[in-house]
């Protein structure tokens, strides 16, 4: 469903923020992109997104490549970026609409997708209202909605629960699940640990722009249990331990 080889990106000429990535996400899976802060996660989904072009390297989304067929490609993805750019003087429902006519949902399927998720994520009453009279929460909300109203098969959700109540949060994991289940897949970023553990089919971990473990929760574990049972927490720290540059610590000493 989604191929990553050979990905490379610099945002100037000297740090890699991404390098040589190679990734692949099945169909019917969830995918948990753990790492640090400035590891390289919204670089990497900026590239599958076709919003940042990389250096190196190509990207195959439902066997469709970004680079050679970008438009084709974004109407395989539903995107939710880590902060939304909406527009505050829409009301929620012409975002919807908005979204609906970019992605050529057609008139008659519309309100039948919008309204069962505009309930299922208490945002009937305030559809009408401008978003920039939203909540964070709630334009979270509107993000998340908005990205699946053309029934993308690969989902890519950078922080996804950032913002988002208990319900609601718990709403999306199950969105995802049965999204996954039904043949599609979810490709996502979290700091939160305890949801990948419980939520992802596997996870990778990317540090410093290089993807360095992916494997399943399980397979991770039994691959760190030599020291006992470790939580992804336990292995996520020790294997992202930052180091002090000798030069640092002297500095540090006197
Ligand atoms: N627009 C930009 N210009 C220059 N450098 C950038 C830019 N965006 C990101 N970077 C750098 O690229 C690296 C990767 O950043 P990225 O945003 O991909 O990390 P991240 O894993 O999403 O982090 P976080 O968990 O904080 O969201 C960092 O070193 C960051 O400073
Ligand atoms: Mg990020």
């Amino acid at each position: 469903m989604l191929r990553i080889s050979g990905v490379s990106k610099s945002y100037d000429s000297r740090v890699r923020a991404v390098d040589g990535l190679d990734l692949e996400v099945h169909q019917g899976e969830i995918f948990g992109f753990l790492g640090p802060n400035g590891a390289g996660k919204t670089t990497t989904i900026k590239m599958i997104v076709g919003i940042l072009k990389p250096d190196q390297g190509s990207i195959v989304v439902n066997g469709v490549d970004v680079a050679k067929e970008p438009v084709q490609a974004k109407k395989q993805i539903g995107y939710v970026p880590d902060e939304a750019q909406l527009w505050d003087k829409l009301t929620g429902i012409e975002y919807l609409n908005f979204m609906c006519d970019v992605y050529g949902v057609p008139g008659e399927e519309r309100e039948k997708r919008a309204l069962g998720l505009l309930e299922s994520f208490e945002m009937l009453k305030v559809v009408g209202d401008p978003i920039g009279s939203y909540s964070r929460g709630m334009r979270q909300k509107i993000a998340i909605i908005g990205s699946l109203l053309h029934h993308p098969p690969l989902w890519i959700l950078d922080e996804p629960m950032v913002g988002l109540d208990p319900r609601s949060s718990f709403l999306l994991k199950e969105l995802m699940r049965s999204h996954a289940d039904q043949g599609g897949a979810v490709f996502f970023s979290t700091h939160v640990l305890e949801v990948a553990e419980r939520l992802c089919d596997r996870v990778g971990i990317i540090h410093k722009g290089k993807l360095i473990a992916v494997n399943t929760v399980e397979e991770m574990k039994k691959l760190f249990a030599r020291e006992g049972d470790k939580s992804l927490e336990e292995i996520f720290l020790k294997i992202t331990e930052a180091k002090l540059p000798e030069e640092q610590l002297a500095y540090l000493a006197k």
